[in-house]
């Protein structure tokens, strides 16, 4: 049976690392970081999404600046709000909350964020410097299941790591950031030809496709290392719901030496490494 992998707990513990450090920069430079997070429209889970940033960030001990704008705002309102913020010198990380709606370009909002600031790592200049090994910005959930992997098994050099899944946002900056580790990288996606087989091959795989149980027992390498980092809710029965990952957890465990469950894997560890990011934009920016 795996090892679980507790995102929950390793998260707080980092949460912890960050307030003694940004204690450290106010008692020693005057200086509190300050996050932006820039909210349009009601979308009810973007609306959970950022209030939980907001209290982690103030939780320890950054400045949080919120800014929610009705779902009917110009793509040219939101830009000039990006650069108000881009030119804010107190103003150390932005985020954007994705989905935008329908008649705004999220692609010119996110490449209008100064990259310095660009907390997400969602920025193509960042994307790039990932992708040729320069230090930008990393994209937080990424970021975080590479920090789960490390804490895990140290040395990932040599390993083959197969990700599932090819979103800018995840897949891609995974497989960057595990090939950055020297491990042997393979993307399988919704057009990989026998994408079990290709899992079977995995020493760590990770799922990133949003298809809830997607991963089952005939996708795993025994002793695999299996790291999920989908987050689906489906309907039971009597209206509940229940939150479940990309991996069918109940058969994959029994065969993985290690493994995150859903929910208290990966998710907690995204607003972590936001929270990281900021302080790393902060002390870059202002050092
Ligand atoms: N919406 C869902 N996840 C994310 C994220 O990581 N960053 C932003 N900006 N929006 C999101």
């Amino acid at each position: 049976m795996a090892s679980i992998i507790d995102g929950k707990a390793f998260a707080a513990t980092l949460r912890t690392h960050l307030a003694r450090r940004i204690a450290a920069l106010r008692h020693d430079e005057n200086i509190t970081p300050a996050l932006a997070v820039v909210l349009v429209g009601e979308d009810p889970a973007s609306q959970v999404y950022v209030r939980n940033k907001a209290a982690q960030t103030v939780e320890v001990g950054m400045r949080s600046i919120e800014h929610k704008l009705p779902a009917s705002t110009t793509q040219e309102a939101l830009l000039e709000l990006v650069a108000a913020l881009n030119a804010d010198a107190e103003v150390d990380g932005i985020l954007v909350q994705l989905p935008l709606p329908d008649h705004i370009d999220a692609d010119r909002v996110l490449e209008a964020i100064d990259p310095a600031k660009d907390v997400d790592g969602f920025h193509p200049l960042n994307a790039g410097r990932l992708a040729t090994g320069g230090t930008g910005l990393v994209p937080c959930t990424p970021l975080g299941a590479l920090m789960l992997l490390k804490d895990r098994l140290g040395s990932l050099s040599g390993l083959h790591a197969v990700v599932v899944g090819r979103s800018n946002i995840v897949g891609k900056p995974m497989a960057q950031l595990l090939l950055r580790e020297d491990c042997t990288v393979t993307i399988v996606h919704s057009r990989s030809r026998d994408a079990a087989a290709l899992c079977r091959q995995a020493d760590i795989l990770v799922a990133a496709v949003g298809r809830p149980r997607m991963i089952g027992a005939d996708w795993i390498k025994p002793g695999a290392t299996v790291i999920d980092v989908g987050i689906n809710r489906i309907a039971l029965d009597a209206g509940r719901t229940k939150l479940v990952g990309d991996v069918d957890f109940d058969v994959v465990a029994p065969l993985a030496a290690h493994i995150t469950p859903v929910p208290g894997g990966v998710g907690p560890m995204t607003i972590a490494c936001l929270l990281h990011n900021t302080l790393t934009a902060a002390c870059r920016r202002r050092g």
